[in-house]
């Protein structure tokens, strides 16, 4: 697209942590393509609730560790700015809810159990608090369901904290013992025969990696699937994003007897560092995240409205069917006649 001249470029706010290597080569990206948008690292201080957000798209790399900036960015979007990721979506972000919603659109999921937490904050007194909880817990039961190895994981965690691979009743409870506060799930292990990363961006770019667990590692290898699991795999990968609304995300899916298994597909904040993705990679997520940048800063997304809780609960989601139109606001008055 030219670029008009005479308007003020349009602003893209980048949050970050300590990442070094994808800030500055997005804001180069950018910069390069001329197109009258311009990247910079967003400047946040304490805000009054009617200070307008200074940017058009922010794009949020640390807010799960700095919450203070999870507010900020809700009344951004409140303000008009697109956010990638959408703030309000990250609170469906929990792996027992990842893994029901993707069953439920069709995505291979390991079967997966929520458990109830080990330990509760000083206030909660079991006997009073907790009346409606089931408990103690039917283990036998679960191993039966879910099967050995199985794994066990923070339901809310990241980066491969609180992840063990339990082989035994033993084990399993012995990690569980030691869980406290978190609430975890239990899930079936996938023995798999290939593992593939995807970086999933704007909701449409799919980019499947080969990727190796075990030394958590990229491997720069394009022809690593067959034609059907590769297009299932971007296929999944698109439901699963389209669902969340996720403009930035990565999906890791482990492929057993040519099925892909979505394992972890909730990282709105995903890795993006050269070391580790490879130049190769490196270079089509900048590019990627640059043509998002520059696409919504000019043709703005109406995201407020975009929060597709009844669509995505409907399992109507992934470009299948338009959602429904949103209910009215306030219910209509009942018909003279008929009782409310
Ligand atoms: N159900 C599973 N079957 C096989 N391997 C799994 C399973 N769940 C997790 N893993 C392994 O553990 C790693 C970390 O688990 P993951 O759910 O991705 O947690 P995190 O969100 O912390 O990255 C995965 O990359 C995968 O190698
Ligand atoms: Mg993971």
């Amino acid at each position: 697209m030219a670029r008009l001249t005479g308007t003020a470029p349009k602003r893209v706010g980048l949050i970050l942590g300590r990442e070094w290597s994808f800030p500055p080569a997005l804001i180069e990206e950018v910069a390069k393509r001329d197109e009258g948008v311009t990247v910079e690292y967003a400047r946040i201080g304490a805000t009054l609730m009617d200070q307008p957000c200074p940017y058009d798209v922010v794009i949020d790399r640390i807010s799960h560790e700095v919450p203070f900036y999870r507010t900020w960015l809700k009344k951004a979007l409140l303000d008009g700015a697109t956010v990638v990721n959408n703030p309000f979506m990250w609170s469906a972000d929990d792996k027992f809810f990842g893994a029901a919603l993707a069953t439920k659109l069709g995505v291979a999921s390991p079967k997966t159990v929520a458990l109830p937490n080990k330990s509760y904050v000083p206030g909660i007194v079991p006997s009073e608090s907790l009346r409606n909880l089931e408990y103690p817990l039917d283990w036998e039961g679960l191993v039966r369901e879910i099967g050995m190895p199985c794994i066990l994981k923070d339901a809310h965690g990241g980066g491969w904290k609180e992840v063990y691979v339990c082989r035994s009743l033993d084990e399993l409870l012995h990690n569980y013992d030691r869980s406290g506060l978190l609430t975890m799930v239990v899930q079936e292990y996938i023995q798999w025969e290939q593992f593939v990363r995807c970086l999933c961006i704007g909701q449409e770019e799919i980019l499947p990696m080969k990727y190796d667990p075990r030394e958590r590692r990229y491997l720069v290898e394009h022809a690593h699937l067959s034609p059907e699991v590769g297009s299932r795999v971007v296929q999944d990968a698109r439901t699963l994003v389209r669902a969340l609304g996720y403009d930035m995300n990565s999906i890791e899916f482990a492929i057993r007897d040519g099925i892909p298994y979505a394992i972890d597909f909730m990282n709105p904040a995903p890795d993006m560092d050269i070391n580790s993705l490879t130049p190769h990679y490196f270079e089509w997520v900048v590019g990627r995240m640059a043509d998002l940048a520059i696409k919504l800063a000019l043709e703005p997304r109406p995201q407020a409205k975009e929060m597709r809780w009844h669509a995505l609960f409907g399992g109507d989601v992934g470009g299948h069917k338009p959602a429904a139109p949103a209910p009215p606001a306030m219910p209509r008055r009942p018909a003279a006649g008929h009782p409310a």
